[in-house]
């Protein structure tokens, strides 16, 4: 197979010490199983690079980037001291702009973030049926809310008026939805393999595989609301086999604390999709353990881009503690994602995963060094 490349971003906080870890797992898989695989390694987009170069990243980086199949980021953020005026030298609307910059420049359309209460995950609900929790959010990466549209009239005035516009367009209404019906289809298929079978009922009564459950605030936002329940039922008629259900956000929010086990695939929009998955990663064991995926599916030219749910916690970076079973977990989906192209890749995604679960569920949640799971993953893996 054609060697696949690979761009490391670290970035900042914890995100270099968990994607330590992540590399040397990617080595010991490419020496076991001799994988056309590489990587270069980017000392940005860093809150170091900034106060080198007074920017998070060179002019140039998209264009750089763009000649890898994917971008494995640690974590972006680190606000820096406060100036003598109680401001932070790098606020969150500078460090974190690269990030948004990768979704919109590559199109990254998709946001996949799996919660799956896997054993030996910290079980913050009590309700045993907890063991259960398997969903997909999936949240629209490219539009709604995150359009930064709008402005400030009059600003600092009493009078000030800030207005922040939401868009949504069908065209990528469409491509989400039938996107989150695919993903609920091949769940199923490969639940279906490994025996945990799950039973969804259709409006009509049928039972099913797999569901998609649409979020929306419909009953407030009518415009966007109704246009994504139209293109939803549209979709589902081509899904047949896949059970449709609908939430309100503010419902769903209530729901997946309730009884997150009821759900499968989800699929929301860009600021809900990113509420609904902080709480969705405390639901499968915290940020610890939750992965995330920048995808885009459509053009073959445009790497997509995996990097946890969690931020850089600059609280605890530097201390060689941060869990980096996230990236690990994280890093696994980027095999598979790019076992598209190389099917080797796709096995060793699959390796990478079976390991960094058979860890956490014989290690549960205690107190490790990074190091030291990254250790016992590595050394799984050689087994
Ligand atoms: C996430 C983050 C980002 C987002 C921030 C850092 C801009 O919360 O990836 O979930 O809102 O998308
Ligand atoms: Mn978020």
């Amino acid at each position: 197979a054609q060697t696949t490349r690979i761009a490391v971003t670290p970035g900042d906080g914890i995100g270099p010490e968990v994607v330590a870890e992540a590399v040397r797992c990617l080595e010991t898989l490419r020496a076991k199983h001799n994988l056309a695989l590489e990587w270069t390694r980017f000392p940005w987009p860093s809150h170091a690079w900034h106060e080198e170069y007074g920017e998070s990243w060179p002019a140039d980086a998209l264009a750089q980037l763009k000649a890898y199949d994917a971008i494995l980021l640690g974590a972006l953020g680190d606000p820096g001291p406060m100036d003598d005026t109680n401001r932070y030298l790098l606020p969150d609307s500078i460090s974190l702009a690269p990030l948004l910059d990768m979704r919109k420049g590559f199109d990254q359309w998709v946001c996949e973030r799996p919660a799956r209460l896997l054993p030996g995950a910290r079980q913050y609900l009590k309700d045993d049926r907890a063991k259960d929790i398997d969903m997909l959010v999936i949240r629209e990466n490219s539009e709604g809310e995150y359009v930064s549209q709008g402005g400030r009239l009059r600003q600092g005035k009493p009078d000030e008026v800030a207005t922040q516009m939401e868009v949504f367009t069908r065209r990528a209404t469409e491509r989400i939805i039938r996107y989150g019906f695919e993903q609920a289809r091949k769940r199923a298929g490969e639940r279906v393999q490994e025996g945990r079978t799950r039973a969804f009922r259709t409006l009509d009564g049928r039972s099913c595989e797999s569901q998609v459950c649409l979020v929306t605030k419909r009953n407030a936002l009518r415009y966007w609301g109704d246009m994504y329940t139209e293109v939803f039922e549209e979709v589902s008629h081509d899904f047949p086999d896949v059970a449709t259900h609908h939430e309100l956000v503010d419902a769903a929010c209530m729901k997946f604390v309730q009884c997150p086990w009821a759900f499968d695939v989800v699929v929301a929009s860009n600021l809900q999709g990113d509420i609904l998955t902080d709480l969705a990663a405390v639901l499968s064991g915290g940020m610890g353990v939750a992965p995330s995926c920048n995808l885009n599916p459509t053009d073959p030219n445009m790497p997509s881009m995996f990097e946890p749910t969690h931020g850089s916690a600059p609280d605890i970076a530097g201390q060689g503690i941060a869990d980096p079973t996230a990236m690990l977990f994280t890093t696994a989906r980027m095999l598979d994602w790019l076992g598209r192209k190389d099917p080797k890749l796709a096995q060793a995604g699959k390796e990478l995963f079976d390991a960094v679960a058979a860890d956490l569920a014989e290690q549960g949640n205690q107190q490790r060094a990074t190091s030291q799971i990254g250790d016992a993953i590595c050394k799984r893996l050689q087994a």
